[in-house]
Formats: structure tokens, C-alpha cells, sequence
């Protein structure tokens, strides 16, 4: 496995290595869900690579740039493991040197959840992603299911500008009571994770309602929000019952939908969804 921090060193060894190439982007502080990425990458790819950046440009100044949890050192190793071929660990001046002033803003999609509660976040997330696939150049690029608006803000930047790459989706990865992996779990304290599958139960409730025929997306809300509102640790910014294309708030959500939710646990902000029925086109 290669480990470098400059654009001309991941472009002399992807020039230098024909064939397909996968590359799954991350900020490191890696777990099951970003190693499942690279297994779905491994498999479909003869190469691949994987990016760990804690992306300045997609923090707002409240929000936790400087405490993200790092560390380099194991997630070498574990990406060594997994059989990863290349590793991009650029420091900061590499991705946006001094007078850098070019960013990519993705619209519609950004207004809403996420965007809403953090709206500088996805013109980052989006601007360092670019990069990341102007510098990789990969043929598939792999993200998770956790950031679900994440990964319908990427796929419409990927088709609104023509990258050549096919984005894959990867489900999401849970702990045995529920919790989705996050690198953020690591802010919780043991009274705190006791709570936090909650947010598992509220998407299953609403899921087996929905499977049971209540398509109405108000109700929908309702049924997340009242499993919510028994934990008292928990505390919602949202909750969301959403056309999974568009991502707006849906009357009738017979066709299919996306349950997601952002829940405030102590310090970590904790996001989580469900899709339901129809496929994202
Ligand atoms: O999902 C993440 O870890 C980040 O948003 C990403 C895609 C690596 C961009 O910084």
C-alpha cells in the first residue's frame, strides 16, 4: 500500500496502474462502515484507493473541525488490511493552496435537512469531492448510505457535470442494538449510547408502519417523533419523510420515501435514515 500526500504522486501512480480503480473517499478515523466501502471497492475494482482529509470547507466555524476525532496511524493499518492500494493523505495546502478560490455548489438538493441546519456544509462537501475525483480520475466512486442527502447531492453534481465514474451507494453499517457506525459515536458517553439507538427504533417503527400501509407522510413524521420523545436524552433537530430524489417533504409517500433524521445526543449530532419502496433514480 502507498501512502502520499501530493496531487502528482496519486496522478504518477494512477497513470502507472491500468485498469479499473475505486476510490472511496473518507476523513478518516475509520470504521466497519468506511472498511465495507473498501471491500465493495476491492471487489468491483482492480485497484483501489481511499482519500482521509478532515475537510476544513464543510465545517461551519461552530462546528468541530479542530476535535474530529484523528488517527492516522490505525487507519493505515486497517486500510493495509483491507487490501487497499493507494492512500491520499493530503495536509491542507495540498487540497486548497494559498489563493484558492474555485467551489462547486450543488442547489436544489442542499436547501433542505442537512443543508438547512449546516448550509455552508455541502458547497464543501461537494468542492473537495470534485477535487478528489479530478485527482483520482476513478471509474467507481463509493459512498455510504448514512449520509444519504451526502450521497444525492454527489450524485447530482456527478451528472449535472459529467464526471465519468459510476457512484455506488453502500448500505448502511449498525451496531447489534442498531446505532449506525459513525466516527462521531466516539463523542458519546455510556449513558449516551445507551440512548442512541433510539434513533434505530423511530426508522423501524415508521418503517413497519409504512409496511403496514400508512402512507401518509405527516403521520409518518408523527410515528418517529413520538419514539424520539421517549428518550429524554434525545433531542431532535429533524425529522424527515422525503421524496428520495428531490428530497421534499412528502403528503403521500406510497411509492417509496426517506425516513431520516438529525438528533442531538449530548454532544454528538446524530443522523440516520431508512429508504423505503421505490429505487433512487
Ligand atoms: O462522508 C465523508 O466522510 C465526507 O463528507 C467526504 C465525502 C469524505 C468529503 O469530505
Amino acid at each position: 500500500m502507498q501512502v502520499v500526500e501530493t496531487v502528482a504522486e496519486v496522478r504518477r501512480i494512477r497513470r502507472a496502474a491500468p485498469g479499473s480503480w475505486g476510490l472511496a473517499p473518507t476523513m478518516g478515523f475509520l470504521h466497519a462502515g468506511h472498511v465495507s466501502l473498501v471491500e465493495r471497492a476491492r471487489a468491483e475494482n482492480d485497484h483501489v484507493g481511499v482519500s482521509i482529509f478532515v475537510n476544513p470547507t464543510q465545517f461551519a466555524p461552530t462546528e468541530d473541525l479542530a476535535a474530529y476525532p484523528r488517527d492516522l496511524a490505525r487507519d493505515l493499518d486497517l486500510l493495509a488490511r483491507a487490501g487497499v492500494d493507494l492512500v491520499w493523505t493530503p495536509p491542507v495546502d495540498e487540497v486548497y493552496p494559498p489563493g484558492y478560490q474555485t467551489y462547486v455548489t450543488v442547489e436544489e438538493v442542499t436547501r433542505m435537512l442537512e443543508g438547512a441546519a449546516r448550509p455552508t456544509h455541502f458547497r464543501g462537501v461537494t468542492t473537495v469531492v470534485a477535487r478528489l475525483f479530478n485527482v483520482f480520475q476513478p471509474d467507481r466512486a463509493y459512498f455510504g448510505q448514512k449520509d444519504a442527502q451526502q450521497a444525492i447531492v454527489i450524485r447530482q453534481m456527478v451528472r449535472d457535470l459529467n464526471f465519468p465514474l459510476e457512484l455506488v451507494v453502500c448500505p448502511i453499517v449498525r451496531e447489534a442494538d442498531g446505532l449506525a457506525l459513525s466516527s462521531r459515536n466516539v463523542y458519546l458517553t455510556p449513558e449516551q449510547r445507551a440512548a442512541a439507538p433510539v434513533l434505530h427504533r423511530s426508522l423501524c417503527a415508521a418503517r413497519d408502519a409504512w409496511q403496514a400501509g400508512e402512507h401518509d407522510g405527516e403521520r409518518l413524521r408523527g410515528i418517529m417523533a413520538a419514539v424520539l420523545a421517549t428518550e429524554p436524552l434525545a433531542h431532535p433537530d429533524y425529522v424527515s419523510a422525503a421524496d428520495p430524489n428531490t428530497l421534499v417533504e412528502l403528503g403521500d409517500a406510497s411509492l417509496g420515501v426517506l425516513l431520516s433524521m438529525a438528533v442531538r445526543v449530548g454532544k454528538a449530532r446524530l443522523i440516520d435514515n431508512m429508504l423505503l419502496g421505490r429505487v433512487v433514480d
